[in-house]
This record gives structure tokens, sequence and C-alpha cells, in this order.
């Protein structure tokens, strides 16, 4: 039996923008995206004799079985290499807010299959291990990848970007959820009125001028927010700018917001002033 713990970075978008409905009921996506180090932590291990997988959470809240995405990635790993599955074990532990817009299922699931790679000494690419994750959703291939990354497609499409400059990040999920497909269901694409400029963002990278990348932050489905979750968002939005936020944005498909500072002291004092509001906030910085 071997083992092995890997660390599940959280993503945020600095930019999120949704171009059409596709005929196979996706969005065409354009978004940057950024991993941060606010980590789940999974563990897994092989050989165990079982012949089956095993997943368990620290987390009552999610499933143990087939229908955490840890499993489905050890299932898509052995489907996609033909290995036999002599017994894997997996235990998640739990820090990534969820249905939170931070993929942090999909962090978990890139976590497992960068994790079987390594203990089966299998010798497959990258961009192979990515193809495997887009297998079983859309975020996978990013978070296998990490970094900074324009994603199109459904997502799976990737292009690393410069890395963010070095800031901090507050990251507070208000206390309600929006699952991913229920927002995408609210979006009607010919009614978004602001997009933001993926160029631009790019540039801003490139430059490595962080007040840049703070100003180009959006997320499009801001703009499907009710009238209770806006007001919400807003207010932390809000908060973080009094502390000294260069800006803040939501991520992916809501409702965690994060803001950008280019002083720890500051981010610091609106993860405090959050938290005693938000138990989910949080102190980040970009990896
Ligand atoms: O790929 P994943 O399983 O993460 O997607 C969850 C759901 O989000 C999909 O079933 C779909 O409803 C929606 N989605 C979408 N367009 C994308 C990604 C996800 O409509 N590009």
């Amino acid at each position: 039996m071997r083992e092995l713990t890997k660390k599940a970075p959280a993503k945020l978008n600095l930019t999120l923008d949704i171009l059409r409905r596709r005929e196979d009921g996706y969005h065409e996506m354009k978004m940057v995206m950024q991993t941060i180090s606010l980590c789940d932590t999974v563990s897994v291990w092989v050989d165990t004799g079982s012949g089956k997988t095993i997943v368990r959470t620290d987390n009552a809240a999610l499933p143990d079985g087939p229908e955490n995405i840890a499993y489905k990635a050890a299932a898509a790993f052995y489907a996609a290499t033909g290995m036999e599955n002599t017994g894997t074990e997996i235990l998640v532990e739990k820090h990534i807010p969820f249905c939170a817009g931070m993929a942090g299922g999909s962090a978990d699931g890139a976590a497992v299959l960068h994790a079987l790679r390594e203990l089966t000494g299998i010798a497959l690419p990258d961009r192979r291990l990515e193809e495997i994750g887009g297998t079983f959703g859309s975020d996978v291939p990013f978070c296998v990848r990490g970094g900074t990354a324009l994603a199109e497609g459904r997502g799976e499409v990737l292009t690393t970007l410069p890395s963010m400059p070095a800031c901090w990040i507050a990251v507070c999920k208000p206390d309600f959820d929006l699952p991913t497909p229920a927002l995408f269901h609210r979006v009607q694409v010919d009614k978004i009125c602001r997009r933001p400029d993926t160029e631009k963002m790019t540039v801003a990278l490139s430059n490595g001028n962080l007040s840049a990348v703070a100003a180009e932050l959006g997320d499009v489905f801001e703009e499907f927010l009710l009238p209770e979750e806006r007001i919400k968002i807003d207010g932390i939005k809000k908060t973080m700018l009094n502390c000294g936020a260069l800006n803040a944005a939501m991520t992916g498909s809501g409702p965690t917001v994060f803001g950008l500072f280019d002083r720890e002291s500051k981010a610091q004092q609106a993860v405090e002033v959050l938290r005693a509001v938000y138990s989910q906030t949080f102190l980040a910085q970009p990896i």
C-alpha cells in the first residue's frame, strides 16, 4: 500500500464571460482563472487490496461515494489508462467552501489525478491528465494545470498566461449557496450588458500591473443575481473597498466575493471585519 497527500487549491475568476449557449447544453466561456493558497487536502492510498475505490471526507454535507468528484476522478483515471484498480482509498479534508464558485470539487478531482499519476508511476503527459479531467468536469482541466490561465470552450481549452502579480486576497463566502447549474439556467446571453475585457486583463498580467488587473475584474454572472443576493454581494464588496481593496468581484457562479489588496494588513482587516458576519472568510494569495 502506498500513500500520497496533495494540496488542492481553489480557483478564482479574474474575469468570466459567457459567449453563447451551445447545442450540447453547455455554454461557451472566456475566463481568466487563478489558483490561490486556499486549499483542500487530498490523501490517496493505492494497492489497498479491496479492488474498489472508497472516498471519505471530513464534511458530512458532502457525498462519500460515486457522487463525489474525487471518486469520479479515480474512475476516469483507471478507465483512461487501462490500469487495474487494486484498491484506492481517498480522504478529502475540506477547507474550500462548496457551491461557492471556487471549483472546490474540481480541485479535489485534479489532486486525485495528480496523486494517481505519481503513485502508479505511469508516464502521462500533463495535457493527457488535463484531458482526463475534462471528462468529469469543465473546471477540472484548469485545476490540473493551476497558476494563471485563459479558459475557453466549456472551460477546458487552456492557455497559460503570465503569473498574477503578488498580492493579498480577501475571500468571503456569504451565507447562501449558488449551485452552478442553477446560475447557468438563469443566464440570458443576449441580456448581458457589461462584459469583462479579457484582452485588457491579459495585457495587465503581462505588465505585472496589479492595479490594472484589479481594474479589469469582472464576472457576468453578477448580472443575474436576485435582489436579495445582490444586497449581500454588494455589501461584502463595499466592506472590502472600505478596507482598501483595489477592487472586488464575485468569482465563478458565485456567491463568493474576493478583493485584491496591495498590503497584507488591509486584506487582514477586511477578513476580520467580514469574518464577524460570514464565518467562511479567508486570507489568501495567488499561487
Ligand atoms: O462541467 P460541469 O459538470 O462542472 O458543469 C456543471 C453544469 O454547469 C453543467 O451541467 C451545465 O449545466 C453548466 N455548465 C455550462 N457551461 C459550461 C460549464 C458548465 O452550462 N461551460
